[in-house]
C-alpha cells in the first residue's frame, strides 16, 4: 500500500476583483465594525461576468501542472467538489477534461461531489482512498474545489466569496493524512439550501447554520478525541496538534469554534487546559448541551480563554477567508493554503487538524501530519508558487455600486443562453481563463488570456465545447 498519502502540490485561484467590507457596510447601512470586526472579514472577491467555477477551475489547474511540471498524462483521477450549479447533468470535471484530451489522457476517473461546503472534502477523501486502495493505477489524483459564493441583498451578503483551489494527490507527500483520524458528523437540518433553482442565491437560516456548525465541530471533535485515543492510548486535547483549520463562512464563527474545542477539552479533561481558563469556564461546567449554545456568557469566556491559544493555532490560516470571504468548497484549504503561505518553513514534523462543514448538513474532523519533502513537492516550492501576497496586492477594488450592479447582471446571466460576454480581461492575470460567450443551446465557450494585451483569445486559448 502506499505510504505516506496526501497533498504533493497545491495551488489557489481568486478573481481579482473585489469589494472591501468596510465599504460595503457603509455602503449596507450597517454599524460601524458589523462586518469587519463583527464578522471578522476583511475583504470579499467576487467573480465579475468574464468569470464563474468553470473558468476559474481550468485557471487553476492548468497553473498547478505548468508551475510544478505535471504531465497531464500523470493524472488518472479527477474530483472536483463544488456547490456553484451551472448545469444539472454536466460535471465541471467533464469541461477540466479538454485540458487532458489534448494530450490524448481520457483515462482520468471522478465526477463532481456536491454538499455545499463540503464537497471539496469528499472529493478530497475520494482521491486520497483512491491512491491507498487496490484500483489505483500509480498516477496522481488531482482534486479540484470551485466556488463562487454569492448571497440576495441582506445580512448574508457580506458572508460571500470565490476561488478554486487544486491538490496533488500521491504518496510520499508533504502533507500526509493520518487516515485512520476523521471524526464525521452527519444529519439532517435545513439551515442552508438552494432549492430554487431558478437561483444562485441559496436559502440561509444564518442564526440556525451557526448552531449547526458549532454542535458539528463539538460531534466531529468527540469522535476524533474517541479514535485518537483508542489508536494512539493517550487523551487528545489541542495540545496535541500544532494548528487548527475550520472551513470559514466568515472569521467569527471560526473564533467561536475553536473555543468550544477548548471547552470541549475542559469538560473532557479539566486537567488539560490552562489555570486562567479552568476559572473563566468554571461557572458553564453544568450546562446542558441545548444550553451551551444558547449561553452569550459561554460564547464570551471561552472565546476569551482561547484567545492566547487561538492566536498561536489558528490566527496563522486566517488570511484568506478573511481576504477573499467564503469560497465554499474552497474555503477550508484556502485556510491550509494561508498556513502554508505563513508557516512554510517551520511547518515539516507538525500535525494539523482540519474541520469541514457543508451544510445540511456534513462534516468531518481530519488530521494530517506535515513532512519534509522533495523539490518541487515541498512545502517552501508551495509557498512560492502560489504567490499569496503578490495575488492580493495586484487586486481591483470595485466601489459599492459596481459591486452591486455586477451582481444584478450575474442574476440576470444565471441560467441564460445566447449571449456574448464583453470578453474584457483586462483586469485578468495572463493565464486565466474567461467566459466569452454562452450560445442558443447553452454551449459555453471560454478564452485564455495570454499576455497583457490581449483582449481577445489566441493561439491555443480557445476553449470551446470539446470539439
Ligand atoms: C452570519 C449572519 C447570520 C450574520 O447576520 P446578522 O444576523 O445580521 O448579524 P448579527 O446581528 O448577528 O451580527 C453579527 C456579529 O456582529 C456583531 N456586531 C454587530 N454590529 C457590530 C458592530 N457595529 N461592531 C462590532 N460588532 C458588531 C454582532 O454582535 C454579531 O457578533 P456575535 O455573533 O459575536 O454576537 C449572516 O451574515 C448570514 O446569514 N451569513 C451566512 C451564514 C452562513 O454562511 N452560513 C453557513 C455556515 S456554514
Amino acid at each position: 500500500m502506499a505510504k505516506n498519502v496526501g497533498i504533493l502540490a497545491i495551488h489557489i485561484y481568486f478573481p481579482p476583483t473585489c469589494i472591501l467590507q468596510e465599504v460595503l457596510e457603509a455602503h449596507d447601512g450597517a454599524s460601524k465594525g458589523k462586518y469587519t470586526i463583527g464578522l471578522g472579514q476583511d475583504c470579499m472577491a467576487f467573480c465579475t461576468e468574464v468569470e464563474d467555477v468553470i473558468s476559474m477551475s481550468l485557471t487553476v489547474v492548468t497553473s498547478l501542472l505548468d508551475k510544478y511540471g505535471i504531465d497531464p498524462k500523470q493524472i488518472g483521477r479527477l474530483e472536483v467538489g463544488s456547490e456553484t450549479v451551472i448545469d444539472k447533468s454536466k460535471s465541471i470535471k467533464t469541461f477540466l477534461m479538454q485540458i487532458f484530451e489534448e494530450y490524448g489522457n481520457t483515462d482520468i476517473e471522478g465526477v463532481d461531489s456536491t454538499n455545499a461546503c463540503y464537497g471539496g472534502t469528499a472529493a478530497l477523501f475520494n482521491c486520497v482512498n483512491w491512491v491507498e486502495s487496490n484500483s489505483w493505477d500509480g498516477r496522481y489524483g488531482l482534486v479540484v474545489c470551485t466556488d463562487s459564493a454569492v448571497y440576495a441583498e441582506g445580512p448574508a451578503r457580506p458572508t460571500g466569496g470565490a476561488a478554486a483551489i487544486a491538490m496533488l494527490i500521491g504518496p510520499d507527500a508533504p502533507i500526509a493524512f493520518e487516515s485512520k483520524l476523521r471524526g464525521s458528523h452527519m444529519s439532517h437540518v435545513y439551515d442552508f439550501y438552494k432549492p430554487n433553482l431558478a437561483s444562485e442565491y441559496p436559502v440561509v437560516d444564518g442564526k440556525l447554520s451557526q448552531t449547526c456548525y458549532l454542535m458539528a465541530v463539538d460531534s466531529c471533535y468527540k469522535q476524533f478525541s474517541h479514535k485518537y485515543e483508542k489508536l494512539k492510548g493517550k487523551q487528545f486535547s489541542l495540545s496535541d496538534a500544532e494548528y487548527f483549520v475550520f472551513h470559514s463562512p466568515y472569521n467569527k464563527l471560526v473564533q467561536k469554534s475553536f473555543a468550544r474545542l477548548l471547552f470541549n477539552d475542559f469538560l473532557r479533561n479539566p486537567s488539560s487546559v490552562d489555570e486562567v481558563a479552568k476559572e473563566k469556564l468554571a461557572p458553564f461546567a453544568t450546562l446542558s448541551g441545548d444550553e451551551s449554545y444558547q449561553s452569550r456568557d459561554l460564547e464570551k469566556a471561552s472565546q476569551q480563554a482561547a484567545k492566547p491559544l487561538y492566536d498561536e493555532k489558528v490566527q496563522p490560516t486566517t488570511l484568506l477567508p478573511k481576504q477573499v470571504g467564503n469560497m465554499y468548497t474552497a474555503s477550508l484549504y484556502a485556510a491550509l493554503v494561508s498556513l502554508i503561505h505563513n508557516k512554510h518553513s517551520t511547518l515539516a514534523g507538525k500535525r494539523v487538524i482540519l474541520f469541514s462543514y457543508g451544510s445540511g448538513s456534513t462534516a468531518t474532523m481530519f488530521s494530517l501530519q506535515l513532512r519534509d519533502s522533495q523539490h518541487p513537492f515541498s512545502l517552501s516550492n508551495m509557498a512560492q508558487v502560489m504567490d499569496v501576497a503578490g495575488k492580493l496586492k495586484s487586486r481591483h477594488e470595485f466601489p459599492p455600486e459596481k459591486f452591486v450592479e455586477t451582481m444584478k447582471l450575474m442574476e440576470h446571466r444565471y441560467g441564460a443562453k445566447e449571449f456574448v460576454t464583453s470578453k474584457d480581461s483586462s483586469l485578468l492575470s495572463p493565464g486565466t481563463y474567461y467566459l466569452t460567450e454562452v450560445d442558443s443551446m447553452y454551449r459555453r465557450f471560454y478564452a485564455k488570456k495570454t499576455s497583457e494585451s490581449s483582449l481577445t483569445p489566441t493561439d491555443k486559448g480557445l476553449i470551446a465545447n470539446g470539439h
